[in-house]
């Protein structure tokens, strides 16, 4: 099936509404490997339109994301094959249009990054203003202050970012926000600018330095990636390359996450530990047992796990993507817990959720206050973004009875095949239509006392 197919079954899956029914209570054991990370996958999809030839991209995550901004990145008219057997093939040199339209680029918030691209590769560019997770204001003014900058006039209108330069010149941009987007999209439209750029103040994400890495392999020139200031050297020509995207920071301290919060015993595999310090720091302040390797991480957990407090920050901080799911744990640890969030302002929603299952949790504003609970207790909660999403998944796994996640489309957008990897890890959940009930349910046996 096309991606076009498939973004439209993605539509179809989530006005099926689909769900999770999780019986809880299971320690999760064995080996889980850990794919491609999303939020430099679809940076590096567009950024690959940048070429003047073909790029093929492996260890490309097949989630939702994914799928749906290969359908927008062929609406330009780039040829994309996401199931190629030997990796992800993307050909620049055929996009005609500097355009896409709302329908798609509503799905998700990484479409702004045809913006940079089109921009760095047409000097024109027209893309509906982002949709996405609900997790707070998304604003896109670092982005556009880093193309005027370059000297390119930028208007909204009707809700569509129009974006035009004669010319790109280089220049020095500084972020009054660290945003992974904007150094993103500020490096896309500079690498083929005229002369050199800094940007002061860049985010230092594992995803932003891939994105820099995948920018050089096509011959950019692109230096400081990982550090607070990027130079980059505008070059004639980009050309295709072959690329491996980093492993998912995020995938997987998610499942670090549902290791150490089931009491078990997993090792997280093909992952970089460097990119996993602060949740691994955290797991071990819980008193998790955390052991490195060189490729993996292995999470035995406690039955209690003690308090902790967390600020969310931008990298190397602790990531914001990681405290709904780890907001779990601080539900039945010992004491009072507190998270403060400091990236977004509505990243809380799962809240309400948890405390369905028996959570004392109180939020003032960005900071959740969290009492320790006995245990939590299945029961049906509906996923409101994707690491909420990922958070009751969590839940459901700990908790004593049966969870039914609803909306469970949101999760798909960042989670490859999750709840296959769940399953091999000794999970009993299933993915249901709505309206049908997995026999087990149906018959009660997921009820009986634990
Ligand atoms: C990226 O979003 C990620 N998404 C998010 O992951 C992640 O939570 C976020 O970075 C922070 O790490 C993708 O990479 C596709 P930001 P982004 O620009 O780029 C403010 C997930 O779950 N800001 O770094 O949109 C903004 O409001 C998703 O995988 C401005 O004020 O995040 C926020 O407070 C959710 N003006 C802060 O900066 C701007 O122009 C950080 O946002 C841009 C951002």
């Amino acid at each position: 099936m096309n991606s076009g197919g498939e973004a439209s079954a993605i539509k179809v899956r989530g006005i099926l509404l689909e769900k999770f029914y999780i019986s809880g209570g299971k320690p999760l054991t064995g080996k889980v490997s850990i794919g491609g990370a999303k939020n430099a996958a679809v940076a590096i999809l567009p950024a690959a339109l940048l070429a003047d030839s073909p790029c093929t991209i492996h260890n490309l995550p097949y989630i939702d994301d994914v799928i749906c901004l290969a359908d927008i990145l062929k609406e330009t008219g780039a040829k994309v094959n996401l199931k190629q057997r030997e990796g992800a093939y993307i050909d620049g040199s055929t996009v005609t249009k500097y355009k896409a339209s709302y329908e798609m680029v509503k799905l998700m918030r990484a479409s702004y990054y045809l913006i940079g691209v089109l921009l760095g590769k047409f000097g024109k560019a027209e893309i509906p203003l982002p949709g996405g997770c609900e997790i707070g204001a998304r604003p896109i003014d670092q982005h556009i202050k880093g193309f005027e900058a370059l000297g390119a006039n930028v208007v909204i209108e009707h809700g569509v970012v129009k974006a035009s330069a004669e010319k790109l010149i280089g220049n020095e941009v500084y972020l009054d926000v660290v945003s992974v987007g904007a150094t993103i999209n500020i490096m896309f439209a500079a690498v083929k600018a005229e002369g050199s750029t800094t940007i002061v103040n860049a985010a230092k994400e594992p995803h932003v330095v891939d994105v820099a890495n995948f920018l050089n392999s096509m011959g950019a020139n692109v230096k400081g990636a990982g550090t607070d200031t990027i130079r980059i050297k505008g070059v004639e020509v980009l050309n295709g390359c072959e690329y491996t995207i980093i492993p998912d920071q995020i995938e997987a301290g998610t499942f670090m996450v549902a290791a150490a919060a089931t009491a078990g015993d997993v090792v997280v595999a093909d992952v970089i530990p460097k990119h996993m310090e602060s949740i691994t720091a955290k797991l071990l302040e819980m008193g998790i047992e955390v052991i490195e390797g060189d490729d993996y991480i292995r999470v035995r957990g406690v039955q209690k796990p003690r308090r902790v407090n967390i600020k969310t920050l931008p990298y190397p901080g602790f990531p914001t993507d990681l405290q709904q799911p780890i907001s779990v744990m601080c539900c039945v640890a010992k004491g009072t817990s507190i998270i403060h969030e400091s990236l977004f302002d509505h990243r809380f929603r799962h809240v309400e959720e948890l405390r369905r299952m028996g959570a004392n949790i109180k939020v003032e504003d960005r900071t959740a206050i969290f009492e320790g609970v006995g245990g939590l207790s299945g029961a049906p909660v509906t996923a409101t973004d994707l690491r909420a999403g990922a958070a009751l998944i969590i839940a459901g796994l700990m908790a004593n009875g049966v969870t039914e996640v609803d909306n469970i489309h949101f999760i798909d957008r960042g989670y490859e095949r999750i709840e296959e990897k769940l399953t091999a890890l000794g999970a009993d959940i299933r993915r249901v239509k709505d309206g049908d009930k997995p026999l087990k349910v149906l018959l009660g046996s997921s009820n009986s006392a634990r």
